[in-house]
C-alpha cells in the first residue's frame, strides 16, 4: 500500500508533502520521502524510518522549491531500506516517480529495460515506472505516463515530477486510490482526503485508468487513452475527518474511547423511533424480500465482524449465510447466484482484495450493500447501497471502534431483513431494539474502570503467549481479541471456538499460559463453562469474561473480567471491549508504538 502526495503551488512544497505524509502515516510506515523541483533542479530526501526521521532530515537539511511529491511506504517489493524508499528515478534522476501498488509484471519490463541500459537503484517494482516514462519520454511528460501506464499490470496510483517540464505533476490511478485537492493557485494530489485538509476541502476523486495533470491554476482530466475528462469538484466535511488525538497518548485509546459515541452515533442514523432506516441501501424491500443467499467477505478485523454478522442473519432474517475472507473468497472460483446478496465490510473502503471481491460479485450482475466507514472510498463509491458506520476517522492502525459499529450496522440490518422477510414479528423487534439503547451506557460503564485490565496487563505482559476462547457469537471474539494482541505486543496468541479446543490446541496449556475465556451469559454458557474446565483441569490461568453477577465463574477462572449483562446477540460488542483495553495497556507495557505496530499498516491497498 503505502502513501502518496504532490503539491504544486507557491508554498514550499517540503512543508506541504511532510504535514501529507504524517496525516497518511496510517498506510505505512517503513520509510519515506519527497522529491521537489528547486530552480529547475530535481533534489530528494528519502530514509528508511519512520516519517519523524524523514522531518529531522529535512529540518537539518531543508530542500526549497513549489512543485514536490512525497511517498510513506509499507513494503511489498524490496526490503525496507534507504535505495527501496520512495521516490524512484530513471537514469539521469530527471524523472522522480512515487507509487502505492504493485506492479505485477515488473520483472519483465525490468529485463527489457536493463537490456536497453537503464541502470537500476532500488529492488522495488516502482522504479521500472520511472525508467519507462524516460524511455517513453519525447518532450512530453504526460504522453511518457500516459504511454508508460499502458504497458503496467497490477494496481498503481502514481505521481510524476520532472525537472525538463516543471511547471506540472502528472498522477494517474488504477486499482490503487488517488484524490486530487483543488486550491486558489495551488493544487494537490494524495492517496486520502485528510493528508489535504489543512490546505483544501475541495477534491476529485480519481477513477481507475483515470489521470491529471496538476499545474499551479489548473487541473486538466484525462482517461488513459488521452482523451479529456470532464470531473465533478466535491466537499469533504471537515467534521468527519477531525484526526486529532486530544489529551490520549494514543489514537487507539481515543478511539476505543470513542466507542459509546459511534454507537449513539449509528442508533441516532439508523433509528427513527420504532423503525431501522437506512438512507443510502438502494436495495428495494421487494429485492431484498428474495434474497435466498448472502456471502459476507472482509479481511482482518471486518472479517471478525461479518462472522458476528452471521448470527445475527440467520437469526434475525433466516437467510443463509456464507462469511469468507476476500482474498480466498475471490480466487475458488465462487458461485454467485441471482438470488444472492453480497455484504462487503470495510473501515477503509479501500482494502484491495476487498475491493476485488466486490468486482467479482458486480461481473457476475450481483448486488453489492457495504458496510463501510469511509464513505467516499471505493468500495462505498462501487456498492449498489452502503450503510456507513459513521465511526468517524480511524487512525490507530488495531480497529476498535469501526468494529463494533460494524456488528451494530450488522445488527440493524439483519432485523431490517427479518421485518422484510416476516421472520421477526413486531413484539420480537421490538424487543431486539431494546437493549440496543443501553449499548452507549454499557461501554461507557466498562470503560469508566479499566485499572483490573491494567493490573491482569502488569501481571501477564511477559507471557510468550496467549489463548482466546469463545463459542457461538462469541467465537469471533476470541479471534479479534488473540488479533488485536498479535497486532499491537507481538505477542503470539490464538483464537479458537472452545469447544474445538481439545480437538488438539488443548495440547499446548501449561501453568504459565493464560487462557482468556469468553463466556458470557448465553443459551451456551454450560457448554462453554465445561470447556472452560478443560482448560483449568490442565492447569491454564484462567481469565474469565463474564457477565456481572455470574459468580459460579470464578470456581474455574483466576480472574474474571465483568461486563455489564446483555441479551446474548449483542454480548460481542460488550466482550471485546476489555480485551482490546487488555492488548493496549500490555503494549504499552511493553514500550510499544500501538498506534503504527511494525510491518503492518491501516489500509492494505495492494493484494
Ligand atoms: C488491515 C488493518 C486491519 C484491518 C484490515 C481490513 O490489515 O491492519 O486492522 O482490519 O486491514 O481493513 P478494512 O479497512 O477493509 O476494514
Amino acid at each position: 500500500m503505502c502513501g502518496i502526495v504532490g503539491y504544486i503551488g507557491d508554498k514550499l512544497a517540503d512543508s506541504v508533502l511532510i504535514v501529507g505524509l504524517e496525516r497518511l502515516e496510517y498506510r505505512g510506515y517503513d520509510s519515506a520521502g519527497v522529491a521537489v523541483i528547486e530552480e529547475g533542479e530535481l533534489i530528494y530526501r528519502k530514509k528508511k524510518g519512520k516519517i519523524k526521521i524523514l522531518r529531522e532530515i529535512l529540518e537539518k537539511n531543508p530542500v526549497g522549491g513549489n512543485i514536490g511529491i512525497g511517498h510513506t511506504r509499507w513494503a511489498t517489493h524490496g526490503e525496507v531500506s534507504d535505495e527501496n524508499a520512495h521516490p524512484h528515478f530513471d537514469c539521469n534522476k530527471k524523472i522522480a516517480v512515487v507509487h502505492n501498488g504493485i506492479i505485477e509484471n515488473y520483472i519483465e519490463l525490468k529485463e527489457e529495460l536493463i537490456k536497453k541500459g537503464h541502470i537500476f537503484s532500488s529492488t522495488t517494482d516502482t522504479e521500472v515506472i520511472a525508467h519507462l516514462i524516460e524511455e517513453n519520454f519525447n518532450g512530453d511528460l504526460f504522453e511518457a505516463t500516459r504511454k508508460t501506464v499502458k504497458l503496467l499490470k497490477g494496481a498503481f496510483a502514481i505521481c510524476v515530477i520532472s525537472e525538463k517540464e516543471p511547471d506540472k505533476i502528472v498522477v494517474a490511478r488504477f486499482g490503487s486510490p488517488l484524490i486530487v485537492g483543488i486550491g486558489k493557485d495551488e493544487n494537490f494530489v494524495a492517496s486520502d482526503v485528510p493528508a489535504l485538509l489543512p490546505h483544501t476541502k475541495s477534491f476529485v476523486y480519481l477513477k481507475d485508468s483515470e489521470m491529471a495533470v496538476l499545474y499551479k491554476d489548473k487541473v486538466l482530466f484525462f482517461d488513459f487513452d488521452g482523451n479529456k475528462i470532464e470531473k465533478k469538484i466535491e466537499r469533504a466535511s471537515v467534521e468527519i475527518y477531525d484526526v486529532d488525538k486530544g489529551d490520549y497518548p494514543y489514537y487507539m485509546l481515543k478511539e476505543i474511547y470513542e466507542q459509546p459515541e459511534v454507537a449513539e452515533r449509528i442508533l441516532n442514523d439508523k433509528l427513527k423511533g420504532d423503525e431501522i432506516f437506512f438512507e443510502n441501501l438502494n436495495l428495494s424491500k421487494s429485492f431484498l424480500s428474495k434474497v435466498k443467499r448472502v456471502i459476507i467477505h472482509a479481511c482482518g478485523t471486518s472479517f471478525h465482524a461479518g462472522l458476528v454478522g452471521r448470527f445475527f442473519l440467520e437469526k434475525f432474517a433466516r437467510v443463509y449465510t456464507e462469511v469468507d475472507i476476500s482474498s480466498e473468497f475471490r480466487y475458488r472460483n465462487p458461485l454467485l447466484e441471482g438470488d444472492t446478496l453480497m455484504i462487503a465490510i470495510s473501515q477503509s473502503g479501500e482494502t484491495a482484495d476487498t475491493i476485488a471481491g466486490l468486482r467479482e460479485a458486480k461481473s457476475k450482475f450481483i448486488k453489492v450493500l457495504s458496510i463501510v466507514n469511509q464513505e467516499k472510498s471505493t468500495i462505498a463509491r462501487e456498492s449498489d447501497g452502503i450503510i456507513p458506520i459513521k465511526a468517524g476517522p480511524e487512525i490507530g492502525v488495531a480497529s476498535t471502534k469501526a468494529y463494533t459499529g460494524e456488528i451494530l450496522c450488522l445488527y440493524l440490518f439483519s432485523l431490517y431483513l427479518g421485518r422484510i422477510n416476516y421472520v421477526v414479528g413486531e413484539e420480537e423487534f421490538k424487543r431486539y431494539l431494546k437493549p440496543l439503547r443501553d449499548i452507549p451506557m454499557k461501554i461507557r460503564k466498562i470503560l469508566s474502570d479499566t485499572s483490573f485490565i491494567e493490573e491482569l496487563s502488569d501481571k501477564y505482559h511477559k507471557s510468550k503467549d496467549f489463548i482466546f476462547l469463545g463459542r457461538g457469537i462469541n467465537y469471533p471474539t476470541a479471534l479479534e481479541g488473540a488479533l488485536k494482541l498479535k497486532e499491537i505486543s507481538y505477542i503470539h496468541a490464538t483464537g479458537y471456538p472452545a469447544g474445538e479446543f481439545k480437538h488438539g490446541p488443548i495440547a499446548l496449556i501449561n501453568p504459565n499460559m493464560p487462557c482468556v475465556c469468553i463466556s458470557p451469559k448465553s443459551e451456551i454458557y454450560d457448554k462453554m463453562f465445561s470447556n472452560i474446565k478443560e482448560v483449568a483441569a490442565r492447569k491454564g490461568i484462567i481469565i474469565s469474561v463474564a457477565t456481572e453477577g455470574d459468580e459460579k465463574i470464578k470456581e474455574v477462572s483466576k480472574h474474571v473480567i465483568y461486563i455489564p449483562d446483555i441479551i446474548e446477540e449483542l454480548s460481542p460488542v460488550l466482550s471485546i471491549i476489555p480485551l482490546q483495553l487488555l492488548s493496549y495497556f500490555i503494549a504499552t507495557k511493553l514500550g510499544l508504538d500501538v498506534d503504527k505496530p511494525r510491518n503492518l499498516a491501516k489500509s492494505v491497498t495492494v493484494e
